[in-house]
């Protein structure tokens, strides 16, 4: 049990099977994407971790680029969508895999979404490595995700409870 900030936190996910998982994850991207030369858009702060696991883990020539997008103020969901900062990258016929900490409501990444999709991509594929399934508001294909979560708050990994806890190497859930 961990405490950050007036929160007590309990294990959800280990290291090892976050591990495990990122690996099986970047087996399938690899094969799916034989041939190819792939964008990878990371959408920082919380997918840092995960990103730096996941591509060190694909072998394949790439790009990667790193943007800013957040809805998000302490534990509760504003609504609110910033715009991208960072897409310095042309998409335009290129096969974007976008990786993401968390599709929580998924008001984030539907937008995020459209906003690629008028630069013209080839494809548009997300790999996020949490997604909390009840919390969804909008429907979006996820076509790789690490592991499908309760509709609890959670930290570790990449995530932070008002900008703590993103150096833990595993996961924790709201107690
Ligand atoms: P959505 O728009 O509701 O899908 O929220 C997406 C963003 O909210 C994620 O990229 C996270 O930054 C943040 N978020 C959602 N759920 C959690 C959580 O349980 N812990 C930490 N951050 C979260």
């Amino acid at each position: 049990m961990i405490n950050i900030l007036d929160k007590t936190f309990v294990p959800l996910i280990s290291r090892e099977d976050i591990e495990n998982r990122i690996t099986t994850l970047a087996n399938e991207i690899t094969n799916d994407y034989q041939g190819r030369c792939p964008i990878f858009v990371v959408v920082l702060n919380g997918a840092f971790l995960f990103a730096s696991e996941l591509v060190k883990r694909i072998p394949l020539t790439c790009e990667i680029s790193f943007i800013r997008l957040s809805s998000y103020a302490k534990t509760e969901s504003t609504g609110e969508v910033r715009e991208i900062i960072g897409m310095d990258n042309n998409i335009e016929g290129r096969d974007v895999i976008i990786i993401e900490d968390i599709v929580d409501t998924g008001l984030t990444m539907s937008q995020l979404l459209s906003q690629l999709n008028g630069l013209a991509p080839a494809s548009v594929a997300i790999a996020t490595l949490l997604h909390k399934p009840e919390a969804l508001q909008t429907s979006i294909d996820l076509k790789y995700i690490g592991f499908n979560i309760g509709n609890k708050f959670v930290v570790g990994y990449g995530l932070d409870y008002d900008g703590i806890g993103r150096n833990l190497d595993s996961l924790y859930v709201l107690a």
